[in-house]
C-alpha cells in the first residue's frame, strides 16, 4: 500500500511492522513546504539535526539545539499529516542520563506533536532507549555512522570495514532492537554487513548508504533535489537540479528588474474607490483589466490580487 492511499498517519507500530518486500519510504524535511511536498509519498518523515548542515551551513550537527529542533519539528508537523515524523535528539540533549533524554524527548514530543524521537548510539544508548520506550517515547535508533561522533570516527568515514568495528555495529544494532526501538537507521556502513544485519535484526532497518536489502531507505532530501551543493555523498542519487533551476530562475528575475521587464502591468494594481478589501480586489482587477492590453488584462482576470 502506497502512504498516499492511507487515511490515518501512518504509526511507529505500521513501520515496525515493515519488510523488505513493502520497504520503508523516508526522507528529510525541516520546513513546512517540504513536508507538505513529501508527505503523500513518505512512510516516514525525519526532522534531522542534518539541518545544522542543510539550513544553517555549519560543518557538523553538534552545534544544533533542542530548541531549533523544536521550531523545525512544529514546522514540518504543520505539513505533514499521513507520514510518521520523526524528530532528531540533537547532540548534548540525551547522552548525559536517561532522565534527562527523557525530559527532553518528552519536550519534542508535546511542543511539536511528532509520533517518535531518534538517537544515535548502540550499546551505551541501549538503557536510555528502553527507558524512554517504557514511559511512551517510541525511539527510532542510529547506528553505524553516527555523524554526532564524526570526531570520534576520524571524520564522515564509512563504518565496519575491519572486523572488529563489524561485530561492534552488529552488537549496537542488536543492543538498539532489544531495548525496544521501532526500527534502526543504519548509516554509512560497508554492504555485506548492512545486508547480515537487515537479514538478522528481525527489527526494521533503514539504510542510509547502507545496502538494498534493508526493509527501508532514508535520504536528505536536499541532497536528492540537488539542493545542496557543499558536497554530495556517494551513496546519494540525484533525482533533480533544483539548486541549479532556482539559480536560472533567480538570474533571470535579476535581469528583468534591471531591464526594467519586471513588474510588468500585469504585476501592478490599478487605482478603484476603496471600499471592502474584497471589493477592492475585485476593481482591482477589473481597473488592470481596463487598462492593461488584451492579453494582460485576460491573465490579471484569472489571478486576482491577493495580498500577502
Ligand atoms: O540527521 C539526519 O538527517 C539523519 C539522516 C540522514 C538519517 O540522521
Amino acid at each position: 500500500m502506497s502512504a498516499a492511499s492511507r487515511d490515518r498517519r501512518i504509526s511507529t507500530k505500521d513501520i515496525s511492522a515493515r519488510s523488505a518486500a513493502n520497504p520503508i519510504v523516508a526522507l528529510t524535511a525541516y520546513t513546512m513546504p517540504m513536508a507538505k511536498l513529501l508527505d503523500p509519498h513518505c512512510d516516514l518523515i525525519l526532522v534531522g539535526d542534518s539541518l545544522g548542515m542543510v539550513v544553517y551551513g555549519m560543518d557538523s550537527t553538534l552545534g544544533v539545539t533542542l530548541d531549533m529542533m523544536i521550531a523545525h519539528g512544529k514546522a514540518v508537523m504543520r505539513g505533514a499529516t499521513r507520514a510518521c515524523v520523526v524528530v532528531d535528539m540533537p547532540f548534548g540533549s540525551y547522552q548525559e542520563s536517561r532522565e534527562v533524554a527523557f525530559r527532553n524527548a518528552a519536550r519534542v514530543m508535546a511542543e511539536t506533536g511528532c509520533s517518535a524521537v531518534k538517537l544515535e548510539g548502540g550499546i551505551e544508548m541501549a538503557e536510555t532507549t528502553a527507558f524512554l520506550v517504557a514511559r511512551g517515547i517510541p525511539v527510532l535508533g542510529h547506528v553505524g555512522l553516527k555523524p554526532q561522533s564524526v570526531h570520534s570516527h576520524g571524520g564522515f568515514r564509512v563504518q565496519g570495514r575491519d572486523e572488529a568495528m563489524a561485530e561492534a555495529i552488529r552488537r549496537d544494532a542488536e543492543a538498539i532492537a532489544a531495548a525496544g526501538a521501532f526500527a534502526v537507521v543504519l548509516e554509512g556502513t560497508v554492504e555485506p554487513l548492512a545486508r547480515a544485519i537487515a537479514t538478522d535484526l528481525g527489527t526494521p532497518v533503514i539504510g542510509i548508504g547502507a545496502s538494498p536489502a534493508c526493509q527501508g531507505q532514508i535520504l536528505v532530501s536536499e541532497d536528492i533535489l540537488g539542493l545542496y551543493g557543499e558536497f554530495t555523498p556517494k551513496f546519494v542519487k540525484r533525482y533533480a537540479e533544483l539548486g541549479t533551476a532556482a539559480a536560472e530562475a533567480v538570474a533571470a528575475y535579476a535581469r528583468e528588474v534591471r531591464s526594467g521587464q519586471f513588474p510588468a502591468p500585469e504585476h501592478c494594481f490599478g487605482m478603484g474607490p476603496a471600499k471592502s478589501p474584497a471589493s477592492s480586489a475585485k476593481s482591482a482587477v477589473k481597473s488592470a483589466a481596463d487598462s492593461a492590453p488584451k492579453s494582460r488584462a485576460k491573465s490579471a482576470a484569472k489571478s486576482p490580487a491577493k495580498s500577502r
